[in-house]
């Protein structure tokens, strides 16, 4: 496995592998590598001839407020996990390498970057795709793989790349959980071992709205309302939002109809940390 952190050397590496007509893919990630991440680096070593992982904690994705100070970073550790989950390049460039002065241009999604994430959380999405179209133009993948876990940025993604005619395909990859239900993410290490205990609800309330919806229930209001009581009992800072709501277009549902597929997303606070987990149903 060979690091660039400049983007010429990068290009011109895969500039020859292109030439040798290997197939490459990227794995975009903010490093801090888990299970989750590594198990997008393996389906994409198997998919593709050459994997490149990127590793890049985005400023412009986090609000004022947030956490891109403190977010987890271990590069060293991240090194030898990707280089063992079949990583052949790993891309880790500087800021100054992806916002040099003066960078003024971004991408936007509109409307589907202003719900539910985005209520929360205004120009976090504008960050995301301003990075990941970066991200696509640099190394210009066959295949880019997202996890599952961050369902409304697939969505987002999915949606620019389709907009903006981008050749890359995007791949999503099922969420890994720990042995207990939660979602393998980043931020769990911030929870202490009350809130790491208490946030196992999270996954079970997305178990309990898919058991209601196979049972035959179709209000979203009343499956909410089951899945809220269940988390409230496990001491949460604050609910952001738990919404039921179309798996492409990320509408709101007012009913449940057969044979389509809903998406229902959370996003909960347990002590300062936010946690965000989902589940798609094919009703
Ligand atoms: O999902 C993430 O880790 C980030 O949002 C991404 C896609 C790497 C962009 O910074």
């Amino acid at each position: 496995m060979i690091t660039y952190s400049h983007i010429p050397e990068l290009r011109s590496a895969l500039n020859a592998s292109r030439e040798k007509k290997k197939t490459i893919a990227l794995v975009p990630t903010m490093g801090y590598l888990h299970d989750g991440h590594l198990s997008l680096v393996k389906k994409a070593k198997s998919e593709n001839d050459v994997v490149v992982v990127s590793i890049f904690v985005n400023p412009s994705q986090f609000g004022p407020n947030e956490d891109f100070v403190r977010y987890p970073r271990n590069i060293e550790r991240d090194t030898e996990l990707a280089n063992h989950a079949g990583c052949d390049i790993l891309f880790n460039p500087s800021v100054e390498e992806m916002y040099p002065a003066g960078f003024s241009s971004y991408a936007v999604v509109e409307d589907i970057s202003t719900v539910l994430e985005g209520k929360f959380r205004p120009t976090h999405f504008k960050g995301v795709t301003t990075v990941v179209l970066k991200l696509l133009n640099i190394v210009q993948p066959r295949i880019a793989y997202f996890g599952q876990k961050d369902a409304q940025q697939c969505v987002v993604i999915s949606k620019m790349v389709n907009d903006l005619n981008l050749q890359s395909e995007i791949s999503i990859v099922p969420t890994m959980r720990e042995m207990d239900g939660l979602a393998m993410s980043s931020r769990n290490v911030y929870l202490n071992s009350e809130e790491r205990k208490n946030a196992v609800v999270l996954n079970q309330s997305l178990q309990l709205a898919e058991k209601l919806i196979r049972n035959g229930e179709r209000n979203p209001a009343l499956i909410i309302n089951e899945m809220m009581n269940m988390i409230l009992s496990k001491n949460p800072t604050s609910i952001d939002y738990i919404e039921i709501v179309g798996s492409n277009d990320l509408e709101k549902k007012n009913t449940i109809e057969n044979d389509e597929t809903i998406l229902i997303p959370l996003a909960v606070r347990f002590g300062a940390t936010r946690l965000i987990d989902n589940i798609i149903i094919h009703v």
